[in-house]
């Protein structure tokens, strides 16, 4: 099949494949630039969840993360989900394994669970509950006063969900390593050179970052705040990828992120290439098994019902 589109641009074959595939192209908001401008629609893990749970297409082109292509396989199973690199995973979803989660479970038995959409299939299928940083505090708040909640795998989430709710929570002690590498001394650096700045923390950051923090929002709410808002500088303390969809939306400021270093080298692994050949080869395909789709299923449907306060 590749033989005839040898002498096109990647563009051009990607938009002829997606055609021919009746496919969808989904982007994360950490997709590097020329992903996010290539696909039909780019979001956070909640409007990609709702947008993969909707869509009337036949194939859906994850451009993210393995946790966010087997979230869209469960939540629509009748498509084919394709993730265009196998190895892009999320190092915090693999911070808890499902057996670790049933003995935190024998150890809090009446408590509920809920897990943070960055787990893995398993994980939610031995969850009550699932969220994304867009409507964990909305999601918690609904639940019943009197009983304990086990909240997973993100501990800095988690207490930013405690604080926000007053609720306590059973944390497990999982973090992202792109988010907790941005450090105060950064927020610091970069609030001297921009006093005016407006400082954007995403929840997973570590508590001394968003404790100088001005906004604690998901990608979806930085974009959506910044967009409406007339500051002209946002210190972002979060992936560097949102740079490019920040500037989309609001030409007018200037966006700095609090660290260069703050990269998911798991998102950067989509490439147009792997686009074309994903669509072309129909790989990589990802499939959750029949078990643990229906119970992890329950926890999503919860998940994209729950709307964000903004
Ligand atoms: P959002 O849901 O805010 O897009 O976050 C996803 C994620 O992986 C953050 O690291
Ligand atoms: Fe996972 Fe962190 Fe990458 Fe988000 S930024 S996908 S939490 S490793």
């Amino acid at each position: 099949m590749s033989g005839g589109f040898l002498n096109q641009r990647p563009l051009e074959k990607i938009e002829k494949l997606k055609q021919q595939r009746k496919a969808v192209i989904l982007a994360h908001n950490y997709q590097p630039g020329e992903i996010q401008d290539l696909a039909d629609f780019c979001g956070d893990s909640l409007a990609l969840s709702r947008k993969a749970a909707q869509t009337e297409a036949e194939v859906i082109v994850f451009c993210g993360v393995l946790f966010m292509a087997e979230t869209a396989a469960i939540l629509s199973p009748e498509k084919t989900v394709l993730l265009p690199d196998k190895y892009a995973g999320c190092p915090m979803a693999d911070m808890i394994t499902a057996e670790q989660l049933v003995s935190l479970k024998q150890k809090h038995p009446d408590a509920l669970v809920v897990c943070y959409v960055n787990s893995t299939a398993e994980v939610k299928a031995e969850s009550d509950y699932c969220c994304t940083s867009s409507n964990a505090v909305e999601l918690v708040e609904s639940l019943p006063k009197d009983r304990q909640i086990i909240f997973v795998p993100d501990q800095h989430l988690g207490r930013f969900v405690a604080e926000r709710t007053g609720r306590e929570l059973i944390l497990w002690p999982g973090y992202c390593i792109t988010h907790v590498i941005i450090s105060e001394e950064d927020i610091k650096g970069a609030k001297v050179k921009y006093p005016d700045a407006v400082v954007m923390a995403h929840p997973e950051c570590s508590e001394p970052v968003k404790g100088l923090a001005n906004q604690l929002l998901s990608t979806g709410q930085m974009l959506n705040f910044a967009g409406e808002s007339f500051a002209k500088h946002f210190i972002v303390a979060t992936e560097t990828g949102i740079i490019h969809a920040l500037k989309k939306r609001n030409n007018e400021a200037e966006f700095i992120p609090a660290s260069e270093k703050a990269v998911c080298p798991n998102m950067k692994k989509i490439t147009l290439d792997k686009i074309i050949i994903a669509l072309e080869e129909m790989k990589y395909k990802i499939e959750v098994p029949e078990e643990i789709s229906v119970k992890a299923r329950k926890a999503l449907d919860r998940m994209v019902e729950v709307l964000p306060a903004r």
